[in-house]
């Protein structure tokens, strides 16, 4: 090899992909080891680098640096050397704010283990484990859904005569049932169940409590168990049997006549068009979850239609399709966002 030969393709191609990467990770961990310390919490004021290095209890360097690259994210303020929280921050990462969002953040944390540990995670070693899966993800889903979700989803759901006049409503696998508890206050004529697996529904009973909501439980296994009802409303939100024919057609015996199917689902389509949809495809088969009978595609289970094999199903079942509204938000176990439908159907048949 001659010494003064360069290569063909500058370095810096390469070193390009792996800087932003290389960033990504850490102002990720800025972020989250932020959260842990309680970095928001002590900004409510103006606040010098060694002012948080003593509470924090951390060397005044370290404290500097965290804030100077908090300020250059754009996180937080800066005022002649002192810091403190951006309206953003104080708003979403403060944890004494509603609409903290710490633990989606946190929560991200266990994926993160697994990709750091890519190979040996490629091979087999998973820790993601399903019977502590639920109970988990539920409370950074209740987290997160307040902060617009939640009041994109009631304001379609309200708008609808047939809400208003419901006596009876049934959320499907609703895991936190902040959903009921929101539609029990808009209509607190109609009665909300909360039907879910016996380990989450203990979650759901505190949600409840905590907003001192007119909601009931329902504790069973929807692929087995009966819905009981029958109810004027079945509402599902990102149930893993959403987009199952032998879930829809229980659905369908659940329902009153008249009754209102409202399904908010996202239809895998067009999968693998970015980089952010194959890291979450593949990131989705780094737990197998037999008993929720995952399939190989984000969001998807085994027994699944499409989303026009779906409709179609329904309106053979005696559904008409009222509307289908588009929904994208954040799903908060990939960290990422995710497009998804909520489908009215109305039994009419
Ligand atoms: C992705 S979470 C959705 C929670 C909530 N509906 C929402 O949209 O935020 C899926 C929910 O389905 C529930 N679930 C999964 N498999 C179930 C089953 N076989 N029977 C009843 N509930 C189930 C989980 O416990 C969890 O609460």
């Amino acid at each position: 090899m001659n010494i003064h030969d360069r290569p063909e393709i500058p370095y810096e191609n390469l070193q390009e992909i792996l800087e932003n990467a290389f960033n990504g990770l850490k102002t990720f961990n800025i972020l989250k080891s932020s959260v842990e310390m309680g970095v928001f919490d002590n900004l409510t004021n103006l606040t010098t680098p060694e002012e948080l290095s003593r509470k924090l209890d951390i060397e005044p360097i370290f404290s500097y640096y965290i804030l100077e690259a908090l300020f250059k994210i754009g996180l937080i303020e800066k005022e002649k050397g002192a810091y403190n929280n951006s309206r953003l921050s104080k708003l979403y990462l403060n944890s004494n704010s509603k609409f903290n969002r710490g633990n989606c953040i946190l929560s991200l944390n266990e994926s993160v283990d697994l990709w750091n540990n890519l190979t040996d995670t490629l091979k087999g070693n998973l820790s993601k484990k399903e019977e502590s899966f639920f109970p988990f993800i539920i409370q950074v889903m209740a987290e997160d859904c307040i902060c617009g979700e939640l009041q994109d989803t009631s304001s379609i759901i309200s708008s609808y005569e047939d809400f208003n006049n419901s006596k009876t409503l049934l959320d499907l696998a609703g895991g936190h049932g902040i959903y009921s508890i929101a539609f029990s206050k808009i209509n607190p004529k109609l009665e909300c169940f909360v039907f879910d697996l016996p380990s989450v529904i203990k979650e759901t009973k505190k949600y409840i409590e905590k907003y001192n909501a007119n909601v009931k439980t329902l504790s069973g296994n929807f692929y087995r168990d009966d819905f009981a009802g029958p109810y004027d409303i079945i509402f599902s939100s990102y149930n893993p049997g959403g987009k199952n024919p032998e879930i829809a057609e229980k659905v369908y015996n659940a329902l009153n006549f008249n009754g209102l199917f409202i399904n908010k689902q996202c239809f895998p389509e067009n999968e693998n068009q970015t980089l952010e949809d194959v890291l979450d495809n593949l990131e989705w088969n780094f737990a197998k979850f037999e008993k929720s009978m995952k399939a190989e595609t984000r969001y998807s289970f085994k027994g699944d239609l499409t989303f026009n094999g779906y409709l179609d199903f329904l309106e053979n079942l005696g559904f008409d399709i009222v509307d289908v509204h588009a929904i994208c938000h954040l799903n908060p176990s990939f960290g990422s966002k995710s497009r998804n439908k909520l489908i009215i159907a109305k039994k009419v048949r």
